[in-house]
Order: C-alpha cells, then sequence, then structure tokens
C-alpha cells in the first residue's frame, strides 16, 4: 500500500488496488460526483465497458477501512503490447491539493509495473496538464474534445 508523508494539519491518506465491492461502488460514486457532477459529463458515459476488464485504484484516509473513507480513484486498462491506459483519476474536492493525485498516480504506476506494463498513457485535462508534467508524463499531439473537455494524449515510459 503506498503511503503518503503529510505537513501538519493534513490527514494521512494511501492508495491500493481496489479490492472488496464496496471499494469498487466507492470509486464508482466518486467519478460520478466528480465527473458528471462537477464537470457536467453525461453520466451515460461515465462508467463503460472499460470498467469491467479494469483495474481500479482507490486513495483513502489512512487506517479508514470503512468505504466512507475513500477520497479519490483510477483505473488502468490493458492497451495491449505493454501499454497501459490509465483513466478516471479523480480526487474529491475538499481533499485535492494535498498529494492524494500524485499518491494515486503512484500506486497505478506500481501495479502498472508489477504487470508487465512498460508504457502508460493517459488523456489529460488541459486544466490537468501540470499535475501529469509533475510526475513525467509527456503530451503529444494536438489538442481534442471528449465531451466537450479539451483534452491532450500524455505518455510515460516505466
Ligand atoms: C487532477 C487531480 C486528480 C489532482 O489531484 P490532487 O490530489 O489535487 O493533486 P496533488 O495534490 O497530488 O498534486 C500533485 C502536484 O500536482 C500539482 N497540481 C495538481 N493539480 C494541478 C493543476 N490543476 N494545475 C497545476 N498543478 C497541479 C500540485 O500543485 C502538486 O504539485 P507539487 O508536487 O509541486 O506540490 C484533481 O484536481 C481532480 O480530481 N480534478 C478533477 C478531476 C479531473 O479533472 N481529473 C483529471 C482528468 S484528466
Amino acid at each position: 500500500m503506498n503511503q503518503q508523508h503529510r505537513p501538519f494539519g493534513i490527514p494521512a491518506y494511501e492508495a491500493a488496488p481496489v479490492i472488496a465491492s464496496s471499494e469498487r461502488e466507492a470509486a464508482f460514486a466518486i467519478r460520478m460526483k466528480v465527473f458528471v457532477e462537477e464537470q457536467t459529463v453525461p453520466p451515460e458515459e461515465e462508467l463503460d465497458a472499460y470498467d469491467v476488464a479494469a483495474l481500479h485504484f482507490i486513495a483513502r484516509l489512512a487506517g479508514e477501512e470503512d468505504a466512507s473513507g475513500i477520497v479519490g480513484t483510477a483505473r488502468l486498462i490493458d492497451k495491449g503490447h505493454g501499454v497501459g491506459k490509465i483513466g478516471r483519476v479523480a480526487v474529491l474536492i475538499e481533499h485535492r491539493g494535498r498529494g492524494v493525485g500524485a499518491l494515486l498516480m503512484r500506486c497505478v504506476e506500481k501495479a502498472a509495473s508489477e504487470h508487465g506494463f512498460t508504457e502508460l498513457i493517459l488523456e489529460a485535462q488541459l486544466h490537468a496538464l501540470p499535475f501529469y508534467e509533475k510526475l513525467g508524463y509527456i503530451a503529444e499531439g494536438d489538442v481534442f474534445l471528449d465531451c466537450a473537455i479539451e483534452h491532450r494524449l500524455m505518455r510515460k515510459l516505466l
């Protein structure tokens, strides 16, 4: 389980692959809250067929075993030829800016390495580009629209 160093006054968080179905449900609920309610993505486009085979990840308040302590999520899809695609990276608004997103990404990358992926790609919303750049992802290609939100493809070799 990835752990986090914390500044004074900020709760500790940890990230891990989803194990229990209650964790998976909590992860999906966070996606609905962040992408559908906050970013107005159509609800029918949020959960998709990739969710069935994807590896899902959660970030939670450290030591909080109950699903109510889950504050962030991400997923990893196998695109073949050693390429994994990270997506649906979301942290509840009240827990942002505390390193939770970075903690989640490190957890996904560790699992991706363990599964034999050699390259990770993602489609970054433009506002999140600096977040991914700090984690070593490099943008390529033109800006494109997905659900009316501007994105760019980003890539990182593991
Ligand atoms: C993008 C998101 C996951 C980042 O999560 P977070 O927990 O706030 O990020 P962290 O606190 O771990 O930030 C890690 C670093 O990235 C930086 N960062 C995070 N979001 C940033 C942003 N929007 N612009 C610039 N820098 C950003 C932080 O300042 C921090 O930098 P530091 O290491 O120098 O301190 C979160 O803002 C979110 O859920 N947004 C809504 C959903 C979304 O848009 N997801 C991305 C879809 S592509």
